[in-house]
């Protein structure tokens, strides 16, 4: 039988409705390069953050994007974006760019800075021997990869997502965030035609994940 071929799985859905959980392990169990894509506009975020560039000055934000040197370090199986050759810090999951993230990631020379990006983490893929690739994100189904093999769409109940923040010991503005990504002009947070829906609200992460593998078998013929 011929091996399965190059896949690529697509996550999206709001803040803590699991989609880096799930991703992480159908990284692990499909032989994935897992990429987060949220820790892209948080590093991103960060960084213009320590330059002293704010959202609103496009100006500013144009020449200090078009300076920026964005590449790829994998480590085990995730992909790790390096801004001028570093890694992100823990910063990116501060109280501070949980603030700020949605800000940034409404501009559209953000977006654009990091679609190209986005898109050739397939090379990185293929060049470290992975046999696809999981994306989580907002906008994967709908505008990175609208032709992936496997598109899902995550959510949960308000309530639930909070406390599983909270049981994370994190703090974040998952109602805040989610306004503002459902409602930006550019590639808003939204549940593309054909993507398979999974309310996990009273699901646990294995009956996610065995939902989502049954799928994604299917698709590579090993159902
Ligand atoms: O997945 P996350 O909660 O770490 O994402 C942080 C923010 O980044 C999210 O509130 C909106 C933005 N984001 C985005 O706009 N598009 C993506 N594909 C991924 C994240």
């Amino acid at each position: 039988m011929a091996p399965p071929s190059f896949i690529i799985v697509a996550i999206d859905g709001g803040a803590a409705s699991g989609k880096s959980s799930s991703a992480r392990l159908l990284a692990d169990r499909f032989d994935l390069l897992h990429v987060d894509t949220g820790s892209f506009y948080r590093h991103l975020t960060a960084e213009l953050l320590r330059r002293g560039v704010p959202a609103t000055d496009l100006p500013a934000l144009r020449t200090a994007l078009g300076a920026l040197q964005l590449t790829t370090r994998v480590e085990g199986r995730s992909a790790r974006m390096l801004v001028d050759g570093q890694p992100a810090g823990d910063e990116i999951r501060s109280e501070e760019v949980n603030r700020h993230v949605s800000h940034y990631a409404a501009v559209p020379e953000v977006r654009q800075t990091l679609l190209g990006y986005q898109r050739g983490q397939t090379e990185v893929a293929r060049a470290s021997g992975f046999r696809g690739l999981v994306m989580e994100g907002r906008d994967i189904g709908s505008v990175i990869f609208p032709q992936a093999d496997c598109r899902f769409f995550l959510h949960a109940d308000p309530v639930e997502r909070a406390k599983r923040r909270a049981a994370e010991g994190r703090q974040d503005s998952i109602a805040e965030r989610d306004r503002l990504d459902t409602s930006r002009k550019t590639s808003p947070l939204t549940c593309p035609p054909g993507a398979i829906d999974i309310d996990s609200t009273h699901l646990t992460l294995p009956e996610v994940v065995e939902k989502m593998s049954t799928v994604i078998a299917a698709r590579q013929g090993i159902a």
